[in-house]
């Protein structure tokens, strides 16, 4: 469902992400860890066309993101690690505008947007502008527009970023109630503890490179550590 094949991403002489290549299916999740600069928010934002790839492609429910960037926006939930909301809009009103953007019928949309303000406890401030909310409030927002439309594939950069412990676990919620309906789950963190939680899949990628993949127990495994904390550190050393 979301693909990456061997994408190359540099920006000037800065080689960004390098030959990456990895699979998200139907019904699983992914974890994609790596240091602060490792090309994680890079390769997704291709996945996003909000970036062209150098070499290589990233397709999404089998559209390349070049050729069909419609069809991928379509089949597509992206939160951007840092997104801005409208300031002048209630999250009530930018959500019914984002779901008319993403196609969502006329006769389904204020039903659809109804269901999303209470997924992830919006009511209490849905009328609320948005230029008004705390950090917290707005990541909600921000993850309710980015799947208002209900699409397939969902790719969330840091999606538990600035969340206090109990909004985190509406997420986390929320993205095991994903996977049980068949979506296919791409997100980054620096949480490890969230992805031993969530993910059925670890990509650890380093310098732009993917240097390990497998699932956490795997994955510790092959370090020879006793956690998935430390098997990262050993890791992301050995390859630096
Ligand atoms: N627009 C840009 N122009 C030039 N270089 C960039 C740009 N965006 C990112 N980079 C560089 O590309 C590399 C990868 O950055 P990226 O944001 O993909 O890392 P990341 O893995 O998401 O890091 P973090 O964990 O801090 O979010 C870094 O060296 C960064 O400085
Ligand atoms: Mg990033």
């Amino acid at each position: 469902m979301i693909e990456f094949d061997r994408l190359t991403k540099s920006y000037g002489d800065l080689l960004a992400v390098e030959n990456l290549s990895l699979n998200v299916a139907p019904g699983q999740v992914y974890a994609l860890l790596g240091p602060n600069g490792a090309g994680k928010t890079t390769a997704l934002r291709c996945l996003a066309t909000l970036l062209a790839p150098s070499a290589g492609a990233v397709r999404v429910a089998g559209y390349d993101s070049r050729r069909e960037p419609l069809q991928v926006r379509r089949h597509l939930g992206f939160l951007a690690a840092s997104m801005g909301l409208y300031e002048r809009l209630t999250p009530r009103e930018l959500l019914l505008y984002f779901a008319e953007l993403q196609g969502v019928p006329g006769g389904g949309r204020a039903a659809r947007v109804a269901e999303v303000l209470e997924l992830f406890e919006i009511v209490p401030f849905a009328d609320r502008l948005c230029g008004r909310l705390s950090t917290g409030q707005r990541q909600r927002v921000s993850i309710a527009r980015a799947v208002v439309h209900d699409p397939p594939a969902l790719v969330l950069d840091e999606p538990t970023l600035g969340l206090d412990v109990l909004s985190g676990e509406t997420i986390r919620r929320f993205i095991h109630g994903a996977r049980a309906s068949g979506r296919a789950v791409l997100f980054s963190t620096h949480q490890m503890d969230e992805v031993e939680l969530l993910a059925d899949r670890v990509g650890i990628i380093a310098g732009g490179r993917l240097v390990a993949e497998g699932t956490t127990e795997e994955i510790v495994a092959a370090s020879g550590e006793k956690n998935l904390a430390r098997a990262f550190l050993h890791i992301v050393r050995e390859a630096a």
